[in-house]
C-alpha cells in the first residue's frame, strides 16, 4: 500500500549512540531505557508518535541495546503473573504500548553519526516521507509535537524541521537554521530555510532558531546523506545532509507549541523528571510538598 501523499506512517529512532554523558548508570543499560517517574525516556517519544498517528516504529539501535528490544516486545511471564494476582490496571499499562506499535530494529553497527543512522534505516523505512526523533528531547505538547509538524507538512509539502529559540550562550550544541526573510507568511512558527550549520561556533551562529530532535524527512534526504563526507569528527551529520538536500527543494522549519526537556544532559534530565512527577496525579501533591520542604529552596537569603 502506498503511503498518500502528505501521510506519514513511519517515525525513525536513532538509538545506537553510547550514551557517556551518564555513565556508570549506562555501562550496561541504554541511555534510552533510563528512566523518567515510571517509564524509559525512549516511550516517551514512542507514545509521541502514536498519539500523533504514526505507529510503524523504526529503532536503530547497536551494541547493548536489548532491553530496548525486550522493553517494546511482549512479556509472557510478567503478563501472567500479573494477570494471575487480577493487577488488571498495570497489566493493561505494559500490554498498551506492544499492541499500539509496529516495531523494527536496524543496527548502526558503527557509531557514524546521525545521518548514518538514518542512512541505515533506507530498506525499512522505502520511498514515503518519515519522521524522525530523537527519543534525548522529550516535549510535552498539545497537540503532541510530532502532530503539529505533520500538519505543517501537509501544508508545505517540503521536510519541516522542529526548531526552537535557545539562549545565545547554548547555541554551539545545536544545528542552527537561517531563515528565509523573503518567503513571506507560511502561518504561525512556520520559516523556510535559507542555511542550516551543525554546531557553529556562537559568533557564526546564523540565528537563535536551534533544530531540536523533530524532523519530517522525503526519501530523497537518503540521497543527499551518501553524497554528504563525514565532518572532522568522522560523523556523518544529518544538518549536512539537509545542506545538500537544500539545493534541490525548500526545506522548512517550525517552532514547536510545547514545553521541550533535553534528556541528554544530566540538569535537563533532573529537570524532565521533576517536571513529570509534578504532572502526574498520584504524585503532584506529595512531591510538590517535598520539594517545598527542602532547606535549600526556602530562602537564599542567610
Ligand atoms: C543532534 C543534531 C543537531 C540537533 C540536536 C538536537 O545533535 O546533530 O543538529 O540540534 O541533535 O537535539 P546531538 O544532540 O546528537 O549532538
Amino acid at each position: 500500500m502506498g503511503a498518500m501523499s502528505g501521510t506519514i506512517r513511519k517515525a525513525v529512532f536513532p538509538a545506537a549512540g553510547l550514551g557517556t554523558r551518564f555513565l556508570p548508570a549506562t555501562k550496561a543499560q541504554p541511555k534510552e531505557m533510563l528512566v523518567l517517574v515510571d517509564k524509559p525516556v525512549i516511550q516517551y517519544g514512542v507514545e509521541e508518535a502514536v498519539q500523533s498517528g504514526v505507529d510503524n516504529i523504526v529503532i536503530v539501535t547497536g551494541r547493548g541495546k536489548n532491553a530496548i528490544e525486550d522493553h517494546f516486545d511482549v512479556a509472557v511471564e510478567l503478563e501472567s503473573y500479573l494477570e494471575q494476582r487480577g493487577k488488571t490496571a498495570l497489566l493493561e499499562e505494559i500490554r498498551k504500548i506492544t499492541r499500539l506499535i509496529n516495531v523494527s530494529y536496524v543496527r548502526q553497527g558503527e557509531p557514524l553519526g546521525l545521518g548514518h543512522a538514518v542512512l541505515v534505516t533506507q530498506n525499512l523505512v522505502g520511498n514515503e516521507p518519515f519522521a524522525v526523533i530523537l527519543g534525548d528531547d522529550v516535549i510535552d505538547a498539545n497537540p503532541p509535537a510530532l502532530k503539529q509538524m505533520i500538519d505543517v507538512f501537509a501544508r508545505v509539502d517540503g521536510p519541516v524541521l522542529a526548531v526552537e529559540r535557545v539562549p545565545h550562550e547554548d547555541i554551539s550544541s545545536y544545528g542552527v537554521v537561517k531563515v528565509d526573510e523573503s518567503a513571506g507568511n507560511l502561518g504561525r512558527g512556520v520559516h523556510r530555510i535559507a542555511d542550516l550549520v551543525e554546531k557553529p561556533r556562537r559568533e557564526d551562529a546564523p540565528s537563535n532558531l536551534a533544530i531540536i530532535g523533530r524532523y519530517i524527512l522525503t526519501p530523497d534526504i537518503f540521497d543527499s546523506l551518501r553524497a554528504t563526507t563525514s565532518d572532522r569528527t568522522g560523523e556523518i551529520q544529518l544538518t549536512n545532509g539537509l545542506r545538500h538536500l537544500l539545493r534541490s527543494r525548500p526545506i522548512y522549519a517550525y517552532e514547536i507549541d510545547g514545553v521541550r526537556h533535553d534528556t541528554g544532559n544530566k540538569l535537563g534530565f533532573l529537570k524532565a523528571l521533576v517536571y513529570f512527577a509534578l504532572k502526574r496525579p498520584d504524585l503532584a501533591e506529595p512531591f510538590r510538598k517535598y520539594l517545598e520542604s527542602l532547606p535549600t529552596l526556602s530562602t537564599s537569603s542567610r
